[in-house]
Parts: structure tokens; C-alpha cells; sequence
């Protein structure tokens, strides 16, 4: 094979991939499951009064949500503090303050933490149980030449992350994602430390998020599963001689490709209702199931192409990520990956409800394409390109394929199909208008 995907060590007495693990917090899901919080931090060794913070945002406290946790804290004996300060995109500041906050109410920290609301608020809250355990400052814990590049020894008292997003995975994802805003990038501070005890999934949690937020978090969460389904196999890969090396993203798996393929429908065949009717809850419950599964594909198996394409434009042109990887989706993971493996594309669009039968597979990954345009016409909030979506034009792309490959290079690595700049810089072209303004 001429293109390496060796992304575990550097030690060449390595063999082939053989064993897959998967990290996962607790997991409750359903209808109401806020109103088992309490029962669920107990669970967790929280014991007596104990005094706990809940992290949210301003737009999540005017929901009512956090007024609505921390009374049953209170009804359950428990006491809790609220910070509604979380800020979209947490910058190293933001965790700044939090942590200040938190060092000002207590003498060594809370005794738990709760994370409600969107992927900023949970990675303010993961950040913020683990730097008050550790010690120190955010940039102590992110890797150089940024940071520190610190290891987390501590995972500190119980996190339970509840949200309010049908999308991120940041609720079982072990990275705390936070901007640089002088130097317009991102940075995680990554470890199992970060990642917290348990999540509760309430979909009655999601019925307030906005049309535009809805449609936004289900192309992620969208992203996630069909990147994870079409990513290189686990042993593909070297196998590391330490267990501790095996890379994040370690391909996919039996496991993974399940959750995918469940993903993909629950999220092709929910979002039309869940942008338009966004109190049809059953549709919401399709919402945050999809987004669960697809992050457990997604984020184990790994991210790819898409992903990494996203990640230069949200930093200079401040894009939602969601719409992103919306606008990047048809060129980059369907039609640029489909060669790597033309079948498993045709698999994917008879998942997504693409009339395949007797359709050559090729075809079938073409039909998978438009059908997946016209779902983000027919949720009638999503940009039609990287132009629409920023301004961007042909005189960027340079730029953002260089910076793609520059930055990218670990997520360019689990990609099914090799990537060149010009490649890159290729699939870029076609993002600019996936359809007629
Ligand atoms: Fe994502």
C-alpha cells in the first residue's frame, strides 16, 4: 500500500491492528431523564448536601433549563451554584474566568459538576472539573507549541453533562475544544480526565433550540456517522506495543460501523421535522439518539476529509461548525471519499433512503449526493456553499488547503482515501455553491 495510515508509533516492531476499545461515560436517555440527575450523581459517590456548580450560557438559562436543574438538585438535598457565563467557542480566557469563579466560591472546588447546554458549555464545564483537579491554567494541559503540553493525572469529583444540542458528542468525546482567538485557531486539552462520568440525554431538553441551531447540530452529528461508517477499518492500522499509544481515532469498527448505520437513519429521517416542528418530540428523541450514536461511530472510529477541512474555515471566518461541515459534506466525504470504496458509499445511500436497487454503486454514491443536498435545501436555514456561508471565493483556497494540510494532519491521516494540497484545494472549488443561490 503506498499510502501509510500508520498513525500509531514511530517503533517499526509493530504488527497489524488486531484488538479495538471503546471509552464510554454512563449513558441515560429519554423523555424527562433530567428529573434522574440527582439519582445519577448519587450513583456516582455524591454524598449528603453536597454543593455542586452547573455550567450553562445565558441563551440556555433564559430557556428555563437551568432553573429547572438546579431546582431538582435542591428537592433532591443537593445544593448547586450557577455559572450562566459559558461563551460559544470557549476561548482559554473564558476557562479562565470560570475557573476564577470557581476558585472564588470554594477553598479546593465544587463537589460536582453538571455541563448544560450546547458542545461550548460541556467543554467549559470538562475543563473546568479538570483544571481545578490538576491545578494550574488551561494552557498548562494544551500541547505544544501553545501550551504546556501537560498530562491530566486527575479526573476530580463526578461531571454529568447534559445537552441541550442534538449534535456535538461532547458529552462521551474526551476533549475539551478551545479557541485561540490571537492566533485563529483551535487547541484541545485531550485526555480520558476530560471526559465525564455520565451523560443525560433529555429530548425534552432540545424542544427550545432554534430552527437554524436544529439543522446546524444534525448535519454535525450527520458528519460524524457517515465519516465514522466510511473511515479505514481498525486494522488498517500498526498495532502500538503500548496499549496507552493506540491512537483516538482507531478506524472503524463492528461496534462503530452499528451505531453508524442507525445513526444515519434516525438523522436522515428526522431532521425535515425536527427544524419545522420543533416540538414534535419524537422526532427530537430520533434527534439526540442519531447524535449520540453517530458521535460513538464518529468519535471513536474517527473523523476524516470533512472534518479537517472544517476546522481552517470555523477558525478565520468564525463559521458555525455545523453549517460547515453541512456545506463541505457533498464534496468532501461523499464525492472525493467514494472512490475509496464505491460499495460501502451505496450502502450508505440505501441507509439514507436513496431508491438504490439495481444502481450501479458509483451511481448510488452520486445519488447519495443530491439526495443529501436536497436534505439541507428542504431544511430551508443551511448556506448553499463556503461562499454564501463566509464570502469565501477562489482567491481563499490556496490558503485553506495549505492551512488543511499544514494543520490537519492527524485527522488527513484516518482520511479513506489519500489527500494531496491540490486535492484538497480541489474539493474546496466545489464546496463554493452546492447549488444555485
Ligand atoms: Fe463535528
Amino acid at each position: 500500500m503506498s499510502y501509510d495510515r500508520s498513525v500509531s508509533a514511530d517503533s517499526h516492531k509493530l504488527s497489524p491492528e488486531s484488538v479495538w476499545h471503546i471509552d464510554m461515560p454512563e449513558i441515560r436517555f429519554g423523555r424527562d431523564a433530567t428529573d434522574e440527575l440527582a439519582y445519577q450523581l448519587r450513583d456516582l459517590g455524591v454524598e449528603g448536601t453536597a454543593t455542586g456548580l452547573v455550567i450553562t450560557d445565558e441563551g440556555v438559562a433564559d430557556a428555563g433549563h437551568a432553573d429547572r436543574v438546579v431546582a431538582h438538585l435542591t428537592d433532591a438535598g443537593l445544593n448547586a451554584d450557577l455559572y450562566d457565563e459559558s461563551e460559544r467557542e470557549p476561548s482559554i480566557s473564558a476557562i479562565e474566568d470560570c475557573l476564577s469563579f470557581v476558585r472564588e466560591q470554594t477553598d479546593n472546588g465544587y463537589d460536582f459538576y453538571v455541563g448544560l447546554g450546547g458542545g461550548s458549555c460541556m467543554d467549559t464545564a470538562k475543563a473546568t472539573r479538570a483544571i481545578i483537579a490538576n491545578g494550574g491554567s488551561p494552557l498548562d494541559y494544551i500541547s505544544e507549541p501553545t501550551g504546556d503540553g501537560q498530562s491530566l493525572t486527575e479526573s476530580g469529583p463526578p461531571l454529568v453533562l447534559l445537552p441541550t444540542t442534538a449534535g456535538t458528542g461532547a458529552e462521551i468525546s474526551p476533549v475539551a475544544i478551545l479557541s485561540v482567538p490571537e492566533k485563529e485557531i483551535k487547541e484541545a486539552i485531550s485526555s480520558n480526565h476530560v471526559r465525564a462520568d455520565a451523560a443525560v440525554l433529555d429530548p425534552t431538553l432540545t424542544t427550545t433550540l432554534p430552527p437554524e441551531l436544529t439543522a446546524r447540530t444534525a448535519m454535525d452529528a450527520l458528519g460524524h456517522a457517515i465519516e465514522g461508517y466510511t473511515t479505514h477499518e481498525h486494522d488498517s492500522l500498526l498495532r502500538a506495543s503500548d496499549p496507552a499509544e493506540r491512537p483516538v481515532y482507531a478506524g472503524r469498527t463492528q461496534l462503530t460501523e452499528m451505531f453508524s448505520e442507525k445513526a444515519i437513519r434516525l438523522l436522515s429521517g428526522g431532521a425535515r421535522t425536527a427544524v419545522h416542528n420543533g416540538d414534535d418530540l419524537d422526532a427530537r428523541e430520533d434527534m439526540l439518539l442519531g447524535a449520540l450514536f453517530g458521535a460513538i461511530s464518529g468519535l471513536t472510529a474517527g473523523a476524516s476529509l470533512c472534518h479537517a477541512m472544517a476546522y481552517p474555515v470555523g477558525n478565520k471566518y468564525h463559521t458555525y461548525h455545523g453549517e460547515t461541515i453541512a456545506v463541505l459534506t457533498p464534496a468532501s466525504t461523499i464525492d472525493y471519499n467514494s472512490a475509496s470504496d464505491p460499495k460501502r458509499f451505496a450502502k450508505v445511500a440505501d441507509i439514507f433512503g436513496v431508491e438504490t436497487a439495481g444502481m450501479p454503486n458509483r451511481e448510488a454514491a452520486n445519488a447519495l449526493k443530491q439526495e443529501y443536498i436536497q436534505l439541507q435545501q428542504d431544511l430551508n436555514v443551511l448556506p448553499s456553499g463556503l461562499t454564501e456561508l463566509a464570502g469565501i471565493t477562489e482567491e481563499d483556497i490556496d490558503w485553506l488547503a495549505q492551512q488543511t494540510v499544514n494543520t490537519q494532519e492527524r485527522l488527513l491521516r484516518c482520511n479513506p482515501r489519500p489527500v494531496t494540497k491540490e486535492d484538497v484545494a480541489d474539493v474546496f472549488r466545489d464546496t463554493l455553491h452546492n447549488w444555485e443561490d
